[in-house]
């Protein structure tokens, strides 16, 4: 049976006041549960004010994405050593508005993916279809293409170390979340799909769902036999709202 997982998508918000009240917040609402793992991925500029908190909480915390290569010019990027120098153990990969609003392929994000690994960090890897994509029926050629691109070029054995997530773009911030048997419908086709290379690491992968995730609607999605937790993003700004959710698996 695989742990759940609960992930905190900060994306571009806080600030250095902001940042400690919600932290805070959050190792207090959670630091009496134990049903799941608990990861907050915060801006680069943040991550180490996340260590001198989160230290020596149940609350791990990671980045948003990183550079594939290390120890080279590369003006404004973060290579995978310097979030491990920040304490970080899980990086987010492929996330639909990089791939969207900063030209990410299914290449550069494995790439990423690869760098992650090789520095000991868990990659959260995206996937996800358009809203023209599902109602094309092209959901499970994109999910597939996604979920590929990885297990190519680095073989099934590299999503033992990972995360998985279904984030659907229709809906990231709209306060239209998959369905529980929309949801369950896809994350059960990733699942078969690894489970043809490898059938353990099918059962074993931990498979989060992403989208418009709130208390009101986390309970019946995590209740999905694939749904191994969940990608949140506006309410993970919130403590309560966060914690609430976390209550929910
Ligand atoms: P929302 O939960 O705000 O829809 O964002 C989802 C997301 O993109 C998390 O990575």
């Amino acid at each position: 049976m695989q742990r759940k997982l609960i992930v905190g998508n900060w994306k571009m918000n806080g600030n250095f006041v902001s940042n400690q009240l919600l932290l805070q917040g959050i190792v207090a609402g959670v630091r009496d549960l134990h049903q799941a793992d608990y990861v907050l991925c915060l801006p680069y500029p943040y991550l180490h004010q996340a260590q001198s908190i989160l230290q020596q909480t149940n609350v791990a915390w990671g980045a948003q994405n990183l550079s594939a290569n290390e120890d080279v010019a590369l003006t404004g990027s973060v290579s995978p050593s310097m979030l491990v120098d920040n304490g970080c153990t899980y990086v987010i990969v492929g996330h639909s508005e990089r791939r969207i609003l900063s030209h990410e392929t299914d290449d550069t994000a494995a790439a990423r993916f690869n760098a992650a690994l090789k520095a000991g960090l868990t990659p959260i890897f995206c996937m996800g279809e358009s809203k023209d994509e599902r109602e094309s029926d092209w959901t499970e050629y994109i999910v597939g293409r996604q979920l590929d691109s990885i297990m190519r070029r680095f073989g099934v054995h590299a999503l033992s170390h990972a995360i998985l997530v279904y984030e659907p773009l229709w809906a990231v911030g709209t306060d239209m979340p998959a369905t529980p048997s929309q949801a369950q419908e896809v994350h059960q086709f990733i699942r078969k799909r690894i489970a043809r290379c490898d059938e353990h690491i099918a059962k074993n992968a931990r498979i989060l769902y992403g989208g418009s995730l709130h208390p009101n609607n986390a309970r019946d999605l995590f209740a999905m036999p694939d749904i191994n937790g969940g990608l949140v993003g506006r309410c993970s700004l919130d403590a309560q709202a966060f914690v609430s959710i976390c209550l929910s698996i």
